[in-house]
């Protein structure tokens, strides 16, 4: 029997994932995915997550990230171990599919921008997280333009979601693709964060379009003042526009002009 060529091509995808060095170290190391070793390089470099934190994991299944945030806030032991290394942090992960359940992680299933889902999150939360993680990837259908304005959407919907969820001066890291609604979206949380730095991590594939933005220095007020774009004139260097539509580099709040609220973004906040 022949085989087609989706088949072929699966055959060759499965090949090549187990070839993969960083799905082999996965394995090997209990990891959900190989998707652990972006987080845990770009952790080591900024010292992202803190023992005892509260993290918001959007997208967590099948889990790698929460397993790692596990792992660096409780120090080894669970939530509850009594021995106060993790003091009272918290990491709740959501997802549209199930996950199976991690020691110190609570799991909500759903769609995080539906807002009774987020609300869900904010009652386990109990306070303010001090980081939101997105490894969200969106449902592709293969018509780029369609898939641009859903990715997008998508940015939007977790700025949102950072709006609700996330204390002033928090940081996100949030995965997104490279192409025409980047550089909009990167205006987005330029106006929103003190800081917003672009980062490809070695375990992210040189092929794919996917680009981590780290940003840090949450301005808490940032959407619920409608029509200023979240840039209520804190420090930045404000008459610096030159960055203004880049995806890549590091910039300050304040380079780029705050771009106007659209239609999306008002549309997807929930409250
Ligand atoms: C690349 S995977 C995340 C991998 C994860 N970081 C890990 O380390 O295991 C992306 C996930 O985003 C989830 N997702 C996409 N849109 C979502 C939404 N609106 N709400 C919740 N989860 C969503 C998908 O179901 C998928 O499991």
């Amino acid at each position: 029997m022949t085989r087609s060529r989706k088949q072929r091509q699966t055959g060759r995808w499965a090949a090549r994932h187990n070839r993969d060095r960083f799905v082999r170290q996965a394995r090997s190391g209990g990891w959900r995915a190989r998707a652990v070793f972006k987080l845990e390089e770009i952790d080591r470099k900024y010292q992202l997550i803190k023992p005892g934190a509260t993290v918001v994991d959007l997208g967590a299944a099948p889990g790698s990230w929460s397993q790692y945030a596990a792992a660096r806030i409780y120090g080894g032991g669970g939530r509850d171990d009594g021995d106060g290394a993790g003091g009272d942090g918290r990491i709740i992960a959501v997802d549209l599919r199930d996950m199976p359940a991690i020691d110190g992680v609570d799991f909500i299933r759903g769609d995080f921008t539906d807002a009774a889902v987020a609300a869900q999150v904010e009652a386990a939360l109990q306070r303010p997280a001090a980081l939101v993680l997105s490894d969200l990837s969106p449902d592709l259908s293969g018509i780029r333009s369609a898939d641009q304005a859903r990715a997008e959407a998508l940015q939007y919907a977790v700025l949102a979601f950072c709006a609700r969820a996330l204390r002033p001066g928090g940081g996100l890291l949030t995965k997104v693709f490279a192409g025409e609604a980047a550089p909009a979206v990167r205006a987005r949380l330029d106006a929103c964060f003190d800081t917003v730095r672009a980062l490809k991590p070695a375990a992210s594939r040189a092929q794919s379009r996917e680009v981590y933005l780290l940003a840090r220095g949450f301005a808490g007020d940032a959407e619920t003042a409608p029509g200023d774009g979240g840039n209520h004139g804190k420090s930045g260097n404000h008459g610096n526009h030159g960055n203004h539509g880049k995806i890549d580099g590091e910039t300050n709040r304040g380079d780029a002009p705050a771009p106007a609220r659209n239609d999306l973004y008002s549309a997807t906040v929930a409250r």
